[in-house]
């Protein structure tokens, strides 16, 4: 089978030939039919990831295709379901453990033709949505689904750009019936989250004090930040939260120095680290995609053989929402 491959010295991928692997017992055989990037694959292939990654490693957290082969006891699947992997593959249900095996770093991800899963470690993927839209789902809109969980009708929620993870908190807060607001860095941007439900966009270059605007708009703050910049947003981010509120902490793209601790104090907001999300979330999180018919929102699509490009792309910019290479 066809696979691409980290290389040496954090060089981007390159293409390898592999067998096709065989499922053991309790374990499915997947035709990978589509995969997408976040920004952690991005930081793993030009070796900057926080963990050491082996050249060889196949990339990618999250893929989806359909079951070909089970093997002994499997009895969650059967030959011929439409599955996406989970992020983390030993988390089910409950509070989040121990970090575990992760594909992608510490095992092959699912930029391949064929993977092998713990049956444990899929799930079944909505039947409206396209293999590109499903391969969307697993880490991505995991991660804005636990950002955004607990948010209803009457609360402000700011979701900070237009990557994967801030889309997708902007339509699951929208199916939840909150007030999305919406920070970003163009006019033809804004225009497209305005499009999906925001009510107000702030651009944050041309208004680097935008937590004072989200406050002002929001007559007090915003109930929930999903923060994706880290160090250099938290501090507008702690002006742009309700008192009271809750800093949904997910991602660090933005350089800086950090939080006053004192302001924030001053907020009594709770700020609460995100890690994707559980087996459980998901199939949750599924059935709210199916009832909705929820669309991800898919900036572009490469094939197989251009999977190099869709990186140079990432890394490039500008885009909007997720990044998917169909198999
Ligand atoms: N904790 C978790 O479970 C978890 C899970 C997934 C991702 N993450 C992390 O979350 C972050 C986002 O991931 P992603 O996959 O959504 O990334 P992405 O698709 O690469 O997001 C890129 C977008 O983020 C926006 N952005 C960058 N710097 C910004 C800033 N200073 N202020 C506001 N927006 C800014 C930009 O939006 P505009 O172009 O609109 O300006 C940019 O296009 C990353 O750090 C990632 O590692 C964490």
């Amino acid at each position: 089978m066809r696979t691409f491959q980290v290389r040496a010295g954090g060089g981007l991928i390159t293409s390898a030939e592999r067998p096709v692997p065989s499922p053991s017992a309790g374990e499915v055989l997947v035709r990978v039919k589509a995969s997408s990037l976040n920004a952690r694959d991005l930081l793993i292939v030009t070796g900057r990831y926080s963990v050491d990654v082996p050249p060889g490693r196949i990339p990618l957290s999250d893929g989806a295709g359909v079951v070909e082969a089970v093997g002994d006891g499997v009895s969650r699947f059967r030959v011929g379901d439409r599955v996406a992997g989970t992020f983390h593959p030993t988390w089910l249900y409950g509070p989040f453990p121990e970090w575990g095996q992760l594909r992608g770093t510490h095992r092959d991800g699912w930029l391949t033709e064929y993977i092998v899963l713990d049956e444990q470690s899929a799930v079944a993927v909505p039947d409206h949505l396209t293999f590109e839209e499903a391969a969307t789902l697993p880490c991505a809109a995991l991660t804005a689904w636990s950002a955004v969980s607990g948010v209803g009708p009457g609360d402000a929620l700011l979701v900070q750009g237009s990557g994967g993870v801030s889309v997708f908190a902007l339509q699951l807060a929208r199916l939840a019936g909150a007030r999305v607001l919406a920070t970003t860095s163009s006019d033809a941007k804004a225009r497209r989250l305005s499009a999906l439900g925001a009510s107000d966009v702030v651009d944050y270059t041309s208004t680097p004090e935008w937590g004072v605007r989200v406050r002002a708009l929001t007559g007090g703050g915003a109930e929930r930040v999903v923060e994706i910049g880290g160090a250099g947003t938290l501090s507008q981010s702690i002006d742009a939260v309700a008192h009271g509120g809750q800093i949904a902490l997910v991602g660090n793209l933005a350089a800086g120095d950090g939080m006053d601790v004192n302001r924030f104090f001053r907020r009594a907001a709770t700020l609460r680290s995100i890690s994707v999300g559980s087996r459980g979330d998901f199939e949750r999180m599924n059935k709210a995609i199916a009832q909705n018919r929820l669309r991800p929102v898919i900036d572009r699509v490469f094939p197989f053989d251009q999977a190099p490009e869709a990186f140079s792309h990432f890394a490039k910019g500008p885009r909007f929402g997720k990044v998917v290479i169909s198999h």
